[in-house]
C-alpha cells in the first residue's frame, strides 16, 4: 500500500468514531483530506462541523457539509486530525500545515481527540519532524533568540502566513524527552501564540494505518 493509501484507510476507520447527529471537529492536512471525502458520504446523519483551516472549511463546504463557528457550538463530542509525528503516550507534533493552532483550540474543546495516520508517523521520541511555532511577526526575532537558546535550530517558513495572519518557525534538532515541560516553556516565551506540540492534551486514541491494518492504540500500547 502507498502512503496516500494508509492515510485513506485511517481516515475511513475515523467514521465509526463520529455520532449520530454530532458536530464533527475536523482537522487539516492530507489525511484530514480522506476523513473529509468520508464525511461527505454520512452527511445526511451529522449535524455538521467545526474546521481547523480556512482549507478544510472550503472543503467540507464544497462537499455540502455545515460548517459551523467554533463559538456556535456547545459541545464537541469529536475532533478527527493527523499528525507529523506521535509518540507511544499518543503526544504529538502537529502544524506540518500550518494550522496548529486553530487545531490546538478545537482540540481543546473536543471530548475525544481521534489522530489519524499512517504508520510512518508513530515515532518512540518525538523531535524527528522539525517542531512548528506560530509566532506573532513582531516578535520573530526575540522568539528565534529564545529558540536557539533551547537547543534547537529555528528556520522562518518562506513565503508562509497563518490563517490568523501570523509566522511559522520550524523548529529542528529538538529531542523532545518530556513533552509536557517543553511546551510549558514554549509557551512562556513572548511572542509565541501556540507550539505544534500536542502534549498536554494528548489524542485519546490513534487509528494507525499499518499494511497489516488499522490499529487502535491507546495511550501506552
Ligand atoms: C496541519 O497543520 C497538521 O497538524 C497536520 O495534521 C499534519 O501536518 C498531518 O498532515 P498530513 O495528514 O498531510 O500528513
Amino acid at each position: 500500500m502507498t502512503q496516500d493509501e494508509l492515510k485513506k484507510a485511517a481516515a475511513a476507520a475515523a467514521i465509526a468514531q463520529v455520532s449520530e447527529g454530532s458536530v464533527v471537529g475536523v482537522g487539516t492536512g492530507s489525511t484530514a483530506n480522506h476523513f473529509i471525502d468520508q464525511l461527505a458520504t454520512i452527511k445526511h446523519r451529522i449535524a455538521g462541523a467545526v474546521a481547523s483551516s480556512e482549507a478544510t472549511k472550503r472543503r467540507l463546504e464544497g462537499h455540502g457539509i455545515t460548517v459551523f463557528d467554533l463559538n456556535q457550538v456547545d459541545e464537541l463530542p469529536v475532533y478527527v486530525d493527523g499528525a507529523d509525528e506521535i509518540n507511544p503516550a499518543l503526544q504529538m507534533i502537529k502544524g506540518g500545515g500550518g494550522a496548529l493552532t486553530r487545531e490546538k483550540i478545537v482540540a481543546a474543546v473536543a471530548r475525544k481527540l481521534v489522530c489519524i495516520a499512517d504508520a510512518s508517523k508513530r515515532v518512540p521520541v518525538l523531535g524527528g519532524f522539525p517542531l512548528p511555532i506560530e509566532v506573532i511577526p513582531m516578535a520573530l526575532g526575540h522568539v528565534g533568540r529564545e529558540l536557539a537558546r533551547l537547543g534547537g535550530t529555528p528556520v522562518l517558513r518562506a513565503g508562509f502566513v497563518t490563517d490568523n495572519g501570523n509566522l511559522i518557525v520550524d523548529v529542528g534538532g529538538l529531542v523532545i524527552v518530556d513533552p509536557v515541560e517543553l511546551e510549558t516553556r514554549l509557551n512562556q516565551i513572548v511572542g509565541v501564540v501556540t507550539c505544534g506540540l500536542f502534549a498536554r492534551r494528548p489524542a485519546d486514541v490513534c487509528l494507525l494505518a499499518t499494511a497489516a491494518g488499522v490499529q487502535t492504540l491507546s495511550a501506552g500500547g
